[in-house]
């Protein structure tokens, strides 16, 4: 799908009043992965309070075990405190990585920025290997600003507040 039709799509839902922002994230989520079909996992990580790790918020695909990583384990938790897009075309040459599953050859993290503080991330699995172009980091930035600018809109942040 073209960039721009799929940025519309995702502004459309944003201003759907029946979604909440649960909804929101899990409806993004489901859309990316049915309408890309080299996007085979796709969910979105929030800090978790205080704490010095990740936690799953909102998903599509397979479940995972990896719902809590710790900044700097992983391709998420190294994003966490890098700050910078990460893309792995091929997850085998990476020390630091989590596999999720024996299928999962390539991933995409783009950190998810409100008031240039790094506060989660979109990450993406795929089952191909190299399949992530600057198509992919153009579009996944913009649908980070689009629901970095939702969350501020919500008063949905922190998206995990501390206990
Ligand atoms: N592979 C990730 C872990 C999360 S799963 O892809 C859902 C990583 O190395 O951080």
């Amino acid at each position: 799908m073209n960039t721009d039709k799929a940025l519309a799509h995702i502004a459309q839902l944003i201003e759907n009043p029946a979604y909440n922002t649960q909804s929101t994230l899990d409806q993004i989520c489901v859309f990316l992965q049915e309408n890309y079909s080299h996007y085979d996992w796709v969910g979105f990580y929030f800090r978790n309070g205080v704490k010095e790790e990740l936690k799953l918020k909102s998903f599509a695909g397979e479940p995972t075990d990896h719902t809590i990583i710790p900044f700097g384990k992983g391709i998420c938790g190294q994003v966490a405190v890098s700050n910078k897009n990460f893309v792995v075309p091929d997850v085998k040459a990476q020390d630091n990585y989590i596999a999720c599953s024996i299928n999962v050859k390539s991933e995409i993290v783009i950190p998810l920025f409100v008031d240039q503080e790094n506060i989660g991330q979109i990450d993406i699995d795929s089952h191909l290997v190299d399949p992530f172009t600057e198509e992919d980091e153009n579009l996944l930035s913009k649908i980070n600003q689009q629901v970095a600018d939702f969350l501020k809109k919500e008063k949905a942040l922190p998206i995990f507040p501390s206990n």
